[in-house]
């Protein structure tokens, strides 16, 4: 099974940005705790970031076929991004791959333009809130989903 998590703009930044926000683990100790997670549930998981949208629309048109699920934090682009929902969608659906989506914070609690998402609906569930753990919740979660369909 193969997994690919997306990180989207200024997560390349954790650790220094807004701490009292995300925290003060950095990225290198994210992709630490996903390869953790990868090695306890016997998955392949592969980690990439940009700060691009149109990056990461190719990121997840490339997928396809090569992945059997996305885990994805679109960060800002998931209040602005028809685009990435579009390429969710495009690759998700019945024959598709599922992805997950994952946010440090709870956007619901925080400023009024971040309560629009257009990313979730192109998401199968998402976890928001639950700082670095969220990406551990939406692995376990995608692995099962992908086991027994549940
Ligand atoms: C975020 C929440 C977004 O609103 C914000 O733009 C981010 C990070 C999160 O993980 O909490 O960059 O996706």
């Amino acid at each position: 099974m193969k997994i690919l998590v997306i990180n989207g703009p200024n997560l390349n930044m954790l650790g220094i940005r807004e701490p009292e926000l995300y925290g003060d683990k950095d990225y290198d100790d994210l992709l630490e705790l996903i390869k953790e997670i990868a090695e306890q549930e016997k998955v392949d998981v592969e980690c990439v970031q940009s700060n691009h949208e149109g990056v990461i629309v190719e990121i997840i048109q490339a997928a396809y076929g090569k992945y059997d699920g996305i885990i994805i934090n679109p960060a800002a682009y998931t209040h602005t991004s028809i685009a990435i929902l579009d390429a969710l969608k495009a690759v998700g659906g019945a024959k598709g791959i599922p992805a997950v989506e994952v946010h440090l914070t709870n956007p619901n609690e925080r400023e009024g333009f971040r309560k629009i998402s257009y990313t979730e609906k192109g998401c199968v569930k998402t976890f928001a809130g639950y700082g670095l753990n969220g990406y551990e919740m939406a692995i376990r979660y995608l692995v099962t989903l992908l086991k027994v369909g549940a």
